[in-house]
């Protein structure tokens, strides 16, 4: 029997200021698996994803690397999408939230909250950075901890004891961006009315059976607790969409983000012409299932369902909640190489070892999932290698060598391969509830029965018999049969077996005929389906992690080859304000200009900066030709830089210039107004 609902599925946004890492790996394998499988049995599904690109830690990661969020945004996005692939999963979009369709759809919904009386408005004081200009986030200030005194803790909390508070309580705070320290600023924000909805999230939360009961619970303490008016708005400057209506405000990035499921929905519809209206409008039909960490819940099952109601667009259908990714038993370290990087992965291991051993511990309760790499390598090679391909390895050479690919008309033993059709609704119910790893033992065990079946029949020992031919074809067409099945259960989660599977089978692999047996029918030559996993490609894949931990710490930026926005010079390491302040820059007028005859690039300058006239010697001979023409001219001058005795005489400061060099540079100018000796703050 075949299903045909439709779906719309998501996966949680990945931000645009990292990379992929195993940890968001979890979710796309177990959102692709779902997707995979509803497709297999019927099911219409449309699955979207992009990068969610807005916030103060993506504007200042591009600060860093010195770009702008928009080219961060491109490199970002092109990179998360290839891991994605590399993993086989398979979006219909990868969209991003910095785009037409998510301005329109968040202005849109804001609107409607607007209207509808969700918005309020109150002045709150926070966090400022004087040097930067600019209101920190929680996490953009750093101190003393109020309670243990451990330093660099953070705005919110402290890693060392455990406290909360807030970023005003810090002792010796100051702002990660600039190191200057917070002064209180007042600022007029945008509030989201969540006690206005309530009665209707407390409903939703209950009763809708969108939101697992373990999780309802939990968010019944948010309930105890009350519901506060959430804060949507944040200040320039902010990577953001400005809000309708107002001048130099702009939406939190959660008041854009889950919008961006339907902003990569919109884009896909637009670009196949399909009524977009029909996902998103109050009284839709259409299952819209969303796949996040349990870190997000309150965004998704408060956040996002209250906007949705405020804007009277339809609600999800489904809010499904994992947990978090460990290795080896503890959260992923970066000095001890187990914070994976998707790239690092891929370069060793295969993309199904993960999504087979991810989903042999998926189900549908919250849990975190540990990747004991031992137990990953052991069990990868036992079932896939072991159980599954072999059974088909074992078989199949007699197939080709004796029968000329041609399998048997008809079964050796049907009751066995009836057993392989009638496991089908457990598989599909396993599945259906998400409940992975119970797909998993029921396939698995029924492929340890098989495989008792060829080592019981031992067609390598029939081979060589005389006369038995017939059995030793039968047999082994049962063999490749019931290869075919597992492999067709297996399908959502290993789809590149099962491509090269149906190569081998020289048939379509069908989900809901996955126990109907091929007879009379010429199979392919069979080619190794799967290597084993070497504990060399574990242990070189640790040891990568680590490199890339030192990689990212001595660069933080893009490489040469990567892109033209990489030519860019990569950023100085972090100075404080105090570093800042020992170079004593001040404004000096060129008096005098000559060139060096002897040098090839030097002009010699005589520079007044009003309490003195500095003699420097310039490499801006290529770029200036006509020295004459500088003087007069206002420049800015290091002015406390140590003397330097060169060939020609002694050179007293340097004059700043910008660009790479040789005819290209250019010399900084002030504006009218400051005077010789004027200091540069
Ligand atoms: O927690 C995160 O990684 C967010 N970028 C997830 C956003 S999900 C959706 F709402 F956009
Ligand atoms: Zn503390």
């Amino acid at each position: 029997m075949t299903s045909n609902k439709t779906l719309l599925v998501t996966n949680a946004l990945p931000y645009a200021n990292g990379p992929i890492h195993l940890g968001h790996m979890l979710e796309h394998i177990q959102s692709d698996i779902f997707v995979r499988f509803n497709r297999a049995i019927g099911n219409k599904v449309f699955y979207v994803c992009g990068d969610d690109c807005h916030g103060t830690p993506v504007m200042i990661k591009a600060a860093q690397l010195g770009i702008t969020p928009e080219q961060m945004i491109e490199i970002t996005s092109n990179d998360h999408d290839e891991d994605l692939k590399g993993f086989l999963v398979e979006y219909d979009n990868y969209y991003r939230t910095h785009s037409k369709e998510n301005e329109e759809i968040s202005s849109y919904m804001y609107n409607k909250a607007y209207e509808n009386g969700y918005i309020k408005t109150k002045t709150i004081s926070q966090l400022y950075d004087p040097e930067k200009n600019m209101f920190l986030p929680d996490r953009f200030v750093k101190g003393t901890c109020p309670k243990c005194h451990a330093k660099d803790q953070y705005g919110d909390n402290c890693e060392v004891c455990g406290a909360t508070y807030s970023p005003t309580e810090l002792e010796d705070a100051y702002s990660v961006v600039s190191g200057a320290k917070p002064v209180l600023k007042d600022s007029l924000h945008y509030f989201f009315d969540l006690p206005k909805a309530n009665e209707f999230l407390h409903d939703y939360i209950r009763n809708s059976g969108a939101i697992p009961a373990e999780m309802a619970n939990k968010l019944e303490e948010w309930f105890e607790q009350g519901l506060k008016p959430w804060d949507i708005s944040r200040d320039a400057p902010y990577f953001g969409f400005k809000i309708p209506g107002t001048e130099d405000k702009y939406f939190y990035v959660w008041m854009d983000a889950p919008m961006g499921y339907f902003a990569s929905l919109k884009n896909l519809c637009d670009k196949q012409n399909i009524d977009y209206e029909q996902f998103v409008r109050e009284d839709s039909t259409i299952e819209m299932d969303h796949f996040i960490g349990k870190d997000i819940l309150y965004f998704h099952s408060l956040f996002w369902p209250a906007t949705l109601k405020a804007a009277s667009l339809r609600l999800p259908t489904n809010i499904f909640v994992h947990g978090y990714v460990t290795v080896n038993g503890a959260k992923m370290s970066k000095s001890k190489g187990t914070f994976i990087k998707a790239k690092t992965f891929l370069k060793y291991l295969k993309p199904e070892t993960l999504r087979y051993y991810f989903a042999s511990k998926m189900n549908s309760s919250a849990v975190d999932i540990d990747l004991s790499l031992d137990d990953f390598m052991a069990k990868v090679n036992s079932d896939i290698v072991g159980k599954v391909v072999n059974l088909a390895s074992r078989t199949a050479s007699f197939i080709t060598k004796r029968f000329d690919g041609m399998l048997s008309n008809e079964p050796f033993n049907q009751e066995i391969l009836d057993k392989a059709a009638s496991i089908k609704d457990e598989v599909i119910k396993n599945f259906e509830q998400r409940n992975y790893a119970e797909a998993i033992r029921t396939i698995m065990s029924f492929a340890d029965e098989a495989n008792r079946y060829i080592d019981a029949e031992a067609p390598w020992v029939i081979a060589k018999q005389e006369g038995m031919e017939d059995k030793l074809q039968k047999v082994c067409s049962d063999g490749i049969n019931l290869f075919k099945a597992l492999i067709t259960y297996l399908q959502p989660i290993l789809p590149n077996v099962a491509k090269d599977a149906e190569e081998f089978l020289n048939c379509k692999l069908d989900f809901n005929e996955a126990g109907k047996a091929l007879v009379n029918h010429k199979v392919n030559k069979f080619k190794p389906l799967f290597s084993r996993i070497e504990k060399t490609a574990i242990d070189a894949m640790i040891e990568n992690s680590k490199e890339d931990l030192k990689e990212a710490q001595a660069q933080a930026k893009p490489t040469k080859t990567e892109s033209k926005e990489s030519e860019i010079e990569p950023l100085a390491d972090e100075i404080t304000i105090d570093d800042f302040a020992k170079i004593d820059l001040r404004v000096g007028t060129i008096i005098e200009a000559k060139e060096v005859k002897e040098a090839k690039k030097l002009l010699q300058l005589t520079v007044d900066i009003g309490f003195a006239k500095r003699n420097v010697f310039a490499g801006i001979k290529q770029a200036y030709t006509d020295p004459a023409a500088l003087v007069g001219r206002k420049v800015v001058l290091v002015a406390n830089l140590k003397p330097r005795q060169m060939k020609f005489g002694l050179s007293e400061g340097m004059v700043t210039a910008a660009g790479p060099g040789a005819t290209e540079v250019f010399l900084l100018s002030v504006d009218e107004g400051a005077k010789n000796g004027d200091r540069i703050h």
